[in-house]
């Protein structure tokens, strides 16, 4: 198990810049005891009540995964998944502002529905805000977003009332690389969280410019 030297929700305040690139943020059994509380305060959530978990498509496949099973071991088992991809970014670290919608969610199947909608990360925000303005009209019975990480310092001014409801951990503006977030498409299997864009990504990344 890789070390981090973090014990904490909130990392925003922690010097995490001056890690190098490849150094632990997050170990996979710190974000693993992380998703099963959020499981639990879920389950509480939507006790009695059927759940459709979004998953975006490809950052949030990871965690999607390690939600579904803990959500299941938290007792509440009364749940679908959908999933869609949504870009907001060209291979590049910046966001462009807007969403381009790769692949849809047929309507029908969130119609009177209770929507999570879950992501890996919450950065400008412009992908959860994006995401629930295409949901507005569909009518549906409640609409909350989950997302393993959050950069507060990165939220778009405009954007910062939108609501974050379940949020897995806080960090500073830093890139980070792993458990399905990528660095130029390179990382997501890391099952830690390190700093990015890590050495490898960076080769990876020149060898595709070849
Ligand atoms: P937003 O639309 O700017 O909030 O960005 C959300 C998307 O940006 C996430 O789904 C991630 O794919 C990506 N993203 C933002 N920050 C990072 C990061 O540090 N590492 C990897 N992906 C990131
Ligand atoms: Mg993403």
């Amino acid at each position: 198990m890789a070390a981090s030297r973090y014990e904490t929700r909130d990392l925003t305040q922690l010097p995490i810049e001056a890690l190098q690139p490849g150094e632990v943020v997050l170990n996979a059994e710190q974000i693993q005891n992380r998703v099963n509380e959020l499981a639990e305060e879920i389950a509480e959530t939507y006790r009695d009540q059927k759940l459709i978990l979004v998953g975006l498509l490809k950052g949030a496949d990871v965690f999607m995964v390690h939600m579904m099973e803990a959500l299941y071991k938290a007792g509440f088992t009364n749940f679908e998944t959908e999933y869609m991809q949504v870009k907001t970014r060209d291979n590049q670290l910046e966001s462009s502002g807007k969403i381009d919608i790769i692949k849809d969610i047929p309507p029908e199947k969130l119609i009177n529905k209770n929507v999570l909608l879950v992501d890996d990360i919450a950065d400008s925000l412009t992908t959860f805000v994006g995401v629930a303005e295409h949901f507005q009209p569909y009518g549906l019975t409640s609409f909350r977003t989950l997302s393993l990480l959050e950069k507060p310092s990165r939220h778009r001014p405009e954007l910062r009332g939108f609501p974050l409801d379940f949020v897995g951990f806080k960090i500073p503006d830093v890139w980070v690389e792993g458990y399905g977030l990528d660095s130029f498409e390179y990382g997501r299997g890391n099952p830690d969280i390190v700093k990015g864009p890590t050495p490898g990504a960076l080769a990876f990344k020149a060898a595709q410019q070849k």
